[in-house]
Order: structure tokens, then sequence, then C-alpha cells
């Protein structure tokens, strides 16, 4: 701790397992730590111009270059149970803690509201980041605050669920506070009776399958193991950082137009009254050529999951730019065909 290191490949911090280089790289476990390092970052390069990079676990980020700046991983640790009221259990973690252990303590404890998004990779605290969310339930849905280091005036500010403007795969953090903030912690509210939500996908069938008679949030979270093991893709045996684009949002009217050239275009209906669109069967029904489709896709060794086309894969030693130009190659084929443009989820270095 608190040495900087200097060109160090960045290999083992992204689930891309990208190869590229960071010319400084220091990790922290105290809020202490990570001040000295910022200082000490400020002395050696005499600027207050420095760029950082903070990183979790490396499950939601694309290097398309070497990052010229200091790389920051937080390994803050800690749960502990803050306060209860008569519904709610008050739960506040490091930012440094595994996601998916974090769901497992909760659930070994009984407190309930995250079963569902059981395996997410990455860590506690960038689950605020792009409000992490699947099968029905997103972070927004049990959060109850976060602190958060500001790199320019030193100091920890607390955020509330308004202060950090959640939406779909979006935080204020990623829009107009970007980079300023280092999540160090963050407090979920969790219940202590679960409100089950198995309506999403295939949990049902799923609990079905595995003779669940009694609902329990430990089943709902083997069952959301079990979808998404049997589909997307295990980073330590081929690298990726799960679904590479958002799916796209639409007005009704533009549903309208597009589902009457193609009935069997998947969506989700939102309470807004505009439609949702799967961007895996968009991406599934266009490709490099005419009659070929990007779904298991593969060049050199970047490539599109073959079970998942919304998952873009590194078989090996694809460079970031090679995968960033297969996305760009997507994007462009499903703008030409269903005139609806892809945005990014993965964050591009
Ligand atoms: P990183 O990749 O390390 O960082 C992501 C971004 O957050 C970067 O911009 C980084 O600078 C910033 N950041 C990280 N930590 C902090 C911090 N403490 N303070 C300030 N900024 C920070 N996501 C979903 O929402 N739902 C899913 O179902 C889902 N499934 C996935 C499946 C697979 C197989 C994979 C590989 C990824 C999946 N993801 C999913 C994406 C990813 O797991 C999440 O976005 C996760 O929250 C990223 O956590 P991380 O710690 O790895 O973040
Ligand atoms: N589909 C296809 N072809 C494909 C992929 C999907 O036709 O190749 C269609 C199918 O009809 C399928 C539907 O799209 O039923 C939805 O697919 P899936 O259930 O796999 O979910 P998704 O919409 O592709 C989203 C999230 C995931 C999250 C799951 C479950 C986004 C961008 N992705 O995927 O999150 O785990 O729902 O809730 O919202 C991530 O963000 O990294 C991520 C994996």
């Amino acid at each position: 701790m608190n040495n900087i290191e200097k060109n160090i490949s960045v290999k083992q911090y992204n689930t891309f397992s990208i190869n590229a280089y960071s010319n400084n790289y220091a990790c922290f476990n105290s809020v202490e730590k990570l001040e000295e390092l910022l200082n000490l970052y400020q002395q050696i390069t005499n600027s207050q111009q420095n760029s950082f990079l903070i990183l979790g676990g490396g499950s939601n980020l694309l290097f398309t270059s070497n990052f010229d700046g200091l790389m920051l991983k937080n390994e803050i640790k800690g749960i502990q149970v803050i306060k209860e009221d008569e519904h709610h259990i008050y739960i506040h973690a490091g930012a440094g803690e595994n996601w998916h252990q974090f769901v497992l303590y909760c659930i070994e404890k009984g407190f309930a509201g995250v079963e569902n998004l059981s395996l997410i990779p990455g860590n506690v605290g960038a689950s605020p980041m792009q409000n992490i969310g699947a099968y029905g339930v997103e972070i927004k849905d049990v959060f109850h605050s976060l602190e958060a280091y500001h790199i320019k005036d030193k100091k920890l500010v607390t955020f509330t669920l308004n202060d950090c403007e959640f939406g779909y795969r979006e935080s204020v953090f990623k829009r107009k506070l970007k980079g300023q903030f280092v999540i160090t912690s963050v407090t979920y509210r969790l219940n202590k009776v679960p409100k089950f939500n198995t309506s999403y996908g295939a949990i049902e069938q799923e609990l079905k399958k595995m003779g669940v008679t009694e609902l329990s949030i430990k089943a709902i979270s083997d069952a959301v193991i079990n979808i998404r093991s049997s589909k997307l893709p295990d980073p330590k045996v081929i690298g990726n950082a799960g679904s590479f684009f958002k799916n796209p949002e639409i007005s009704s009217s533009q549903f309208a137009v597009l589902s009457s050239q193609f009935p069997n275009i998947v969506v989700y209906h939102l309470p807004n009254g505009n439609v949702k669109l799967a961007a895996g069967w968009l991406i599934e029904q266009c490709g490099p050529e005419n009659g070929v489709s990007w779904k298991g896709y593969r060049k050199g060794d970047a490539g599109c999951h073959e079970k998942q086309a919304l998952v873009l894969l590194n078989y090996g030693n694809a460079t970031g730019k090679e995968i960033f130009d297969l996305s760009e190659v997507i994007l462009q084929s499903v703008k030409e065909k269903f005139g609806v443009v892809l945005e990014r989820e993965v964050n591009i270095v």
C-alpha cells in the first residue's frame, strides 16, 4: 500500500483481459490512504491537472489505449449493520467489497432486496455508478446513501438517493460529476420481510425446474445464478464486460413503425409509455454480411457471444481497439437496419 507503481499491465485488473498499460498504479484500503496517495501523486507530478481512474473489479471497462494518469484500486473493506427499524436493516459496506460476496452475506443473514442482483461481477463501490440492475431490480430500489471523496476539494460528501440521479444504467457519477468523486462506501436499506420479485424473465421457469415449492431469497438467488451462468460468459474463462450496449428506449410511435416492419421485435413496455428494445435481438438480426449474424461472429480474437449477442468477447489477445471497432460496426449495422442508435454501456478508457 501507498506505493505508486510505474508502468503496470492492466490485464489482471479488467475482465476483458485487455493488455494495456497504466503509467501509474496504486491501491488504497482507507480514506486516509487515498488522501495520502493523491497528495503524493500531486507532489510527484507537480500538477493540479491530473487524470485519475478509479478501479473496482474492472468488469465494466474497456481499455482502448494505455492510461496516462494514476489508476487507483479501491480496496476499502468492511460490512456492518448500522441501524434497523421495524421493516428495514441498514447495512454499510466498504466500496472495495466484492458485490456478489456482499449479496451472499445478505442472503445468509436473511436481509432481502439484493437477491435478484446475484452474480453481478465487480465491487460495491461501482454498484451506484451505473445503478446496476438485473431481473427486475436496480440498486436504486435498495439504496440509502453513499459516501464519496471529492478529489479536488479533498473532503468526504454524503449522497442520498435523490442526489444520485439514478436512471437505467445511469447516475450523476457517470454524468455531471464524472471523474470528480471516489465512492468509498455505500449504505443499503434492505427488507426484513422479503418482497419476492420473480416476474422477470425466466425466474419462475427456473424455480420450477429447480423443484422449489417454498419461495425464499436463497431460492431466487440460486435461480438467478443458474440463468446467468447458462447465458453469460465467465470472465475468468473468456474476456468480457457483460452487456456492451444498453437496451435502447424509443417512443411508442417509433415502436409502432418498427413493429409493423419487424413483428418479432423483442420489447419491454415501460411505465412512461415508451418501449425498451432488446439490443441483443437487434444485434442478432444484423451481421457483417447478408444472411450472417453478429451472434457468434469472430474476427481475430474479438467476437460476439454465441448465446447473447449483447456481450462482446476477447478470445485471448484482442486489443481494446479491436473490440471497440467491432462494437462500432455492430452499432452502424443496427442503425442502418432499424434506425436505432445503440449506446455503449461499458466505460471506454
Ligand atoms: P469497474 O469496471 O472497476 O468500474 C466501472 C466504472 O465505475 C469506471 O468508470 C470506474 O472508474 C468507476 N468506479 C468504480 N469504482 C468506483 C468508485 N469506488 N468510485 C468512483 N468510481 C468508481 N451490470 C449490471 O448492471 N447488470 C448486470 O446484470 C451485469 N452483468 C454483468 C455480467 C458480466 C459477465 C460482466 C463481466 C459484467 C456485468 N455487468 C452487469 C457490468 C458490471 O459488472 C457492473 O457495471 C459492475 O458494477 C462494475 O463493477 P466494477 O467494480 O467491476 O467496476
Ligand atoms: N435476445 C435475443 N438475442 C440475443 C440476446 C437477447 O433475441 O442474442 C432477446 C431474447 O428475446 C431475450 C431478450 O432479448 O429473451 C432479453 O435478453 P436477456 O434476458 O439476456 O436480457 P438483456 O435485455 O439482453 C439485460 C441487462 C443485463 C441483465 C439482464 C437480466 C442491459 C443492457 N442488460 O440484458 O445486464 O443481466 O437484462 O436482467 O440492460 C449488463 O448490464 O452487463 C448485463 C448483463
